[in-house]
């Protein structure tokens, strides 16, 4: 079977990532990549198929040799010897089965294994704003579901090959052997048939290629239910969020009976033309031995034979589509492992030095927009001298997360520069620069893995010594001691076994372990109540000690103390200085602290 190079109609506009790619591109690189470095494994796997077709092709001689000597010439001798042989060549047949379809399937599951792991190495060094732009469900399915239907074409593709057209081809030589013209005749119906396959073949690849996106919404609709199963019982959405997977099985359900039908069709498509082709070689035939040409015996023996000749074809003609879906596959696949970070070390890039006891920060006229025609900096000029402790505030949306992105080099700025002890962030390795800075945000990120592993998260292959040191500063150590496992309990999902401040005291031991000179706080106590707050307070406070700190605060109670604060608004700063100073202004900052004072004076009414 031919592969089509043609007909890359695009049902929907492919992603940005996804790039069409030649069918024999796609196939070339799968091989060269995935199954290779196993071709020990391969040529014995093909060892063994060429050993069974062998075996199976052999059978007819077998029984022929059986009505010849035990039947014909009653040879006594081969009484025994016949039956014999019937034993060995079965069992040789079975073995070389058994020994190909293993090593081959074998192949397919290690070359999947490693195609994942060069997806999910790409997938977590991807940028965040590539992260952003997909749903995460549509990496989940193109991570479990695209391997897998990859796989298939792999081992089907090979094992067909191995089995299918090596018979095909023992039966192709009989047919030319016993009468070539009648066997051109049986040929003409080839073409039609590659054309019809090929047709087939891509409507099937458009219908998969839109079930893999189906599945990835029906995915993502499963996470987003249980990730916000508190929202969806509270709210009561559960009727809802049915009704939206319902729709969404639906729509599936529809795609995935057009594959079903596509993926049926093939085998029907073949036995139709095989009738054509009956039907012309019986003619040709008839018309033959009307002239005298053809002997009754030559042409039941080369009907026979075509006839066999049709197994092969039909089981071909159904492995088509399995490759055609299996090459869609490994095109979403191949997306994922090109895609490349566009956020990484520059040419030369150097490693980061900064002063112990916390480096300067500097900010010169930086601006920065996440989408064109939307600034999110307008323009932003900061002096942070090394070890101080400064607050950005302002209203929501004013920017100051955004800040930290920058600094982070989560993304570039799009004019001035961002100096770290003279160091322009977008210079220095990136590694580097992240290892230098510890970050808490708001809502503190725990893994499913023991309390002491996710502090040691801050750095890893720190000793227990240094983790419950840490865990100890950050105000964590008693409540973790009373845990069932103490250090070695294990926090459940995203650490739904702790309160927000336990969670939050997780995170801060883990920054305390990092032991960065720079630490930013992003609203990291935010959500706690008050009690957790004050704890939370005193380990943050313990944390800063030589550091420079850049605090994003909500409350500005707790930021009263900074060396300085800069408020910002829509993208800019647009005041700066202490607490004292700003409230003598009687700008934003002071409305600002005038209006949290009087929501403390209600909530304390
Ligand atoms: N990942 C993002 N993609 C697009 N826009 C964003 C993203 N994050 C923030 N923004 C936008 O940038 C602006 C500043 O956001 P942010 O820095 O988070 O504000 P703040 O932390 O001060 O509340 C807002 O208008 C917000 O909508
Ligand atoms: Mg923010």
């Amino acid at each position: 079977m031919t592969v089509g190079l043609s007909s890359q109609i695009q049902a929907a506009a492919p992603p940005p990532a996804e790039r069409e790619r030649g069918n024999v591109y796609i196939v070339r690189r799968l091989f060269r990549d995935y199954v290779a470095g196993q071709w020990p494994t391969f040529a014995a796997a093909l060892a063994c198929m060429v050993v069974g077709s062998a075996a199976s092709g052999a059978i007819p001689f077998l029984v022929n040799a059986a009505v010849k000597y035990l039947f014909v010439d009653k040879d006594p001798n081969m009484l025994a010897l016949i039956p014999l042989a019937a034993i060995v060549l079965m069992t040789v047949r079975a073995a070389a089965n058994y020994g190909g379809q293993t090593m081959i399937e074998t192949v397919g599951e290690r070359a999947i294994t490693s195609a994942q792991r060069d997806m999910f190495d790409r997938i977590a060094r991807q940028d965040l704003a590539s992260l952003n732009a997909v749903h995460s469900s549509q990496f989940v399915s193109t991570m479990l579901y695209d391997a897998t239907q990859m796989r298939d074409a792999i081992t089907r593709g090979v094992l067909a090959v191995g089995i299918e057209a090596l018979q095909l081809a023992a039966y192709a030589a009989a047919m030319i052997y016993m009468d070539w013209q009648l066997t051109l005749v049986a040929l003409v119906v080839l073409p039609p048939v590659a054309w019809a396959m090929e047709r087939i073949g891509s409507s099937l690849r458009r219908a998969a290629k839109r079930s893999m996106e189906q599945t990835g919404d029906l995915a993502a609709t499963l996470s987003e239910t249980l990730d916000g199963r508190r929202i969806v019982k509270a709210y009561g959405l559960e009727a809802h969020m049915t009704e939206r997977a319902n729709a969404r099985l639906a729509q599936r359900l529809k795609t995935l009976l057009k594959v079903v039908r596509r993926r049926a069709a093939a085998v029907p498509t073949t036995d139709v033309f095989a009738g054509f082709v009956i039907a012309a070689t019986m003619f040709y035939a008839g018309y033959q031995s009307h002239h005298g040409g053809l002997e009754i015996n030559a042409f039941s023996a080369f009907l026979a034979a075509m006839l066999l000749a049709l197994q092969p074809v039909r089981n071909l003609s159904q492995l088509w589509p399995v490759i055609s879906s299996g090459v869609a596959a490994a095109n979403r696949v191949f997306a994922v492992i090109d895609s490349h970070p566009t956020i990484v070390d520059s040419p030369g890039a150097r490693a980061m030095s900064v002063a112990s006891g916390g480096g300067a920060v500097r900010f010169e006229g930086v601006r920065f927009s996440y989408h064109e025609g939307a600034e999110s900096i307008a323009e932003v000029t900061l002096d942070i001298p090394a070890g101080a402790k400064v607050a950005l505030v302002g209203p929501s949306g004013a920017g100051k997360s955004t800040i930290f992105n920058l600094l982070l080099r989560f993304y570039d700025v799009d004019g001035g520069r961002i100096l770290i002890d003279g160091q322009n962030v977008h210079d220095v390795t990136l590694q580097s620069l992240r290892r230098n800075i510890a970050l808490v945000t708001q809502d503190a990120v725990l893994f499913d893995e023991s309390v002491a592993d996710n502090i040691a998260l801050g750095n890893p292959g720190a000793s227990r010594d240094a983790i419950e040191r840490a865990a100890r500063n950050a105000a964590a150590d008693e409540f973790i001691c009373k845990m069932p496992e103490g250090y070695d309990t294990r926090v459940g999902e995203g650490g739904l076994k702790l309160s927000g401040g336990q969670r939050q005291r997780v995170a801060i031991a883990r920054a305390m372990l990092r032991d960065a000179p720079i630490l930013l706080l992003d609203e990291a106590t935010s959500a706690l109540d008050t009690e957790s707050e004050r704890q939370v307070q005193e380990a943050l406070a313990r944390l800063m000690k030589d550091r420079t700190t850049i605090v994003i605060a909500h409350r500005l109670s707790t930021v009263l103390d900074a060396d300085r604060i800069y408020v910002m608004d829509r993208g800019r700063v647009v005041e700066s200085g202490t607490h004292a100073e700003l409230i003598a202004q009687g700008g934003l900052y002071a409305r600002l602290y005038q209006h949290d004072f009087t929501d403390d004076a209600a909530e304390g009414a």
